[in-house]
């Protein structure tokens, strides 16, 4: 699969173990940035990944910043996206059956690097499953433009 990756200052090293995991499990991966845990501005960062996905380029994003929260804020002002913090296997597991997420965030200062990768790996495999949740995301957009 490809999928765009990016984070700021504080998630910097997790991302960095993100993009080795994501390569050694065949996909292919954009980094967009950072390039340091010097201190930067998540929303550039997030904003960038999220451009991919709704350029086409790729079909999943995962982004990252300390708590999550900002990036979360970030790639859910984008229309079509649907951006998932999950800090544990169930949430990702659920964001894709249910919500369809095709964004995934992390926060570096809180989940551990094994963890991490198990939810990223739950995400990336877990189809959505449609059918009363596929009506509801519909009404996302309905509801909210
Ligand atoms: C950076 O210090 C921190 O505020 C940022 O990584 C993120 O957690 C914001 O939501």
């Amino acid at each position: 699969m490809k999928i765009a990756i990016g984070s700021d200052h504080a998630g910097y090293f997790l991302k960095e173990k993100i993009k080795d995991f994501l390569v050694q499990e065949g996909h292919e991966v954009i980094d967009v940035g950072c390039d340091s845990h010097v201190s930067v501005d998540y929303p550039e960062y997030g904003v960038k990944a999220v451009k991919k996905l709704l350029s086409g380029e790729v079909e999943r994003v995962i982004v990252i910043c300390g708590t999550g929260i900002g990036m979360s804020i970030v790639a859910n002002r984008f229309k079509g996206v649907r951006a998932a913090l999950c800090l544990e296997p169930f949430s990702a597991k659920m964001a894709r059956l249910h919500n369809d997420a095709n964004v995934l965030v992390l926060g570096g200062r809180i989940v551990a690097d094994g963890i991490a990768k198990e939810v990223v790996k739950t995400f990336l495999e877990t189809p959505f499953e449609g059918g009363r949740h596929q009506r509801r995301i519909e009404l996302i957009e309905k509801l909210t433009s």
